[in-house]
């Protein structure tokens, strides 16, 4: 087994954390316990050697995000948990290595920010803003292997694991894959990193955001009267005195976060904090655990434990009460505003009856979540043309169930997980520039799930402003 990275470690002479860490999490774990559980969703790794050279590079490289980053964005949820900000997580459902421009990384921030603009100024609520980008590499599946032309070859499992090209060869997991990812992240980290802070985020820019293609759409059209009052109320500012140039105006806080699904890239990726002796997972700020793995005895959920990065679970329609306060248990046994992030994944139509029986329960033992929604992975289906896609009506309609049975339990409903692109695809049904099913074809370009594109995700925030103003 990989030791984890010890150069964090040789920075502190004396371990005085030591007893505090073991009292802190439990005595068992560390970042290789999960291996004595069983765990879902792995590959059939052709060549132990080969991951093993890969894991023991990983274990060496930096960090992609620091401990304190984490702690930060764990202060931010906090604050959605305690009902004053609300959750925008958003971004690819698979990023691509094929798909990597600095282009695109741009176009998804910037639908990103538009998104939050709308919520933050039509709802008067701060928003934490983050991506589903810079490690979103990795898929579960519900088969471990499909048909294509007669042939039985193994799924797709993000471009972390194997290539999407439906052949035997390209679908043979590839263990130099996990450097590559590490890779493309950090490039990705580094440019979001530079835009958040160097300018481009400057709310002064909130009319430049909108792209073209945006800006022609009923949802762009509404956006652009909304950022020219956003400029009327900065110059009114200015005019009053108000320094614009403060920080909070020019730049932002983005974050990023991935479902932590293949172990081994997360164990590499885990280092001990030399400012706390606490273990954090440093490939992204939060990880979350899928609907598929989600198992409480399961190693998903071991190696979630015992990280301190805020971490989040999918919280699907099959299950009970008793299983996720369990679930919030094991994830946050402290009762630690800020920690966890349950994220509700019910389906159009089945939150009312399921959803409020959860909140309850959870309140009831004492847990602080933040609860969210995503409104994507339960209202997928196949369109007639053998296209699996979404409906943006089914996806606000599961919103909209969700603020109602929020509302209904006295709690906030603090966030939305959204599946989204900036491109102009036509991988979603419906919105103000309707995509119709007879154009799915045209520009389907994800190598997983249906994503909105930028004028379906402006659509959706501005209806998700209204249902916070209510
Ligand atoms: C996902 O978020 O891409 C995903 C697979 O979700 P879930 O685990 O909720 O099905
Ligand atoms: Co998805």
């Amino acid at each position: 087994m990989l030791q984890p990275n010890g150069g964090l470690l040789a920075l502190i002479s004396t371990p005085v954390w030591a007893n505090l860490v073991d009292m802190r999490s439990s005595s068992s774990w560390n970042p290789g316990s999960w291996k004595t559980r069983s765990a879902a969703q792995q590959p059939d790794w052709p060549d132990a050697f080969a991951l093993e050279r890969s894991l023991k590079v990983l274990s060496g490289l930096p960090p992609l995000v620091f401990a304190g980053e984490a702690r930060s964005l764990s202060a931010s949820i906090a604050e959605v948990a305690a009902g004053r900000a609300f959750l925008l997580q958003a971004g690819d459902c698979a990023e691509s290595f094929n798909d990597f421009t600095a282009d695109s990384i741009r176009d998804k921030l910037r639908v990103i920010l538009q998104m939050a603009a709308i919520l933050t100024y039509g709802a008067g609520v701060p928003v934490v803003k983050v991506g589903r980008i810079a490690g979103q590499f990795a898929k579960p599946r519900s088969a471990p292997t499909e048909i294509v032309d007669g042939q039985e070859i193994p799924s797709f499992r993000g471009h972390l694991v194997n290539d999407d090209a439906p052949t035997l060869e390209a679908r043979l997991p590839d263990p130099t894959r996990l450097l590559d990812a590490y890779n493309q992240s950090a490039s990705t980290l580094n440019l979001l990193r530079a835009f958040a802070k160097g300018g481009f985020a400057d709310l002064s820019q909130v009319h430049t955001w909108n792209r073209e293609f945006v800006a022609q759409s009923p949802g762009g059209q509404r956006y652009e009267t909304l950022a020219s009052e956003i400029e009327r109320a900065l110059r009114f500012m200015r005019a009053c005195g108000v320094d614009l140039a403060a920080s909070a105006l020019r730049e932002v806080d983005f974050w990023t976060s991935h479902e932590a699904l293949i172990l081994g890239f997360e164990e590499a990726m885990t280092r001990r904090d030399s400012l706390t002796g606490d273990w954090y997972d440093t490939s992204a700020h939060l990880l979350w655990v899928g609907e598929r793995t989600r198992d409480i005895d399961g190693a998903h959920l071991e190696f979630l434990s015992g990280i301190s990065n805020p971490v989040a679970a999918k919280i699907g329609p099959t299950a009970s009460p008793a299983e996720v306060v369990e679930l919030c248990d094991k994830l946050d046994p402290d009762r630690v505003p800020g920690r966890l992030v349950l994220i509700a994944r019910m389906g159009a139509g089945k939150v009312a009856g399921r959803l409020p029986a959860l909140i309850d329960s959870v309140r009831s033992a004492g847990h602080p979540v933040a609860w969210t929604c995503d409104p994507m992975h339960g209202n997928t289906f196949v369109g007639s043309g053998g296209r699996k896609t979404r409906h943006l009506d089914h996806i606000m309609g599961e919103i909209g169930e969700f603020f109602d049975a929020c509302r209904r339990e006295g709690t906030w409903p603090g966030g939305v997980h959204i599946e989204l692109t900036g491109d102009d695809v036509t991988e979603c049904l419906g919105g103000t520039e309707e995509v119709f099913e007879d154009q799915l074809e045209l520009r389907y370009t994800t190598t997983c799930d249906p994503r909105l594109n930028g004028g379906q995700s402006l659509d959706l925030a501005f209806q998700v402003a209204e249902l916070l103003r209510r």
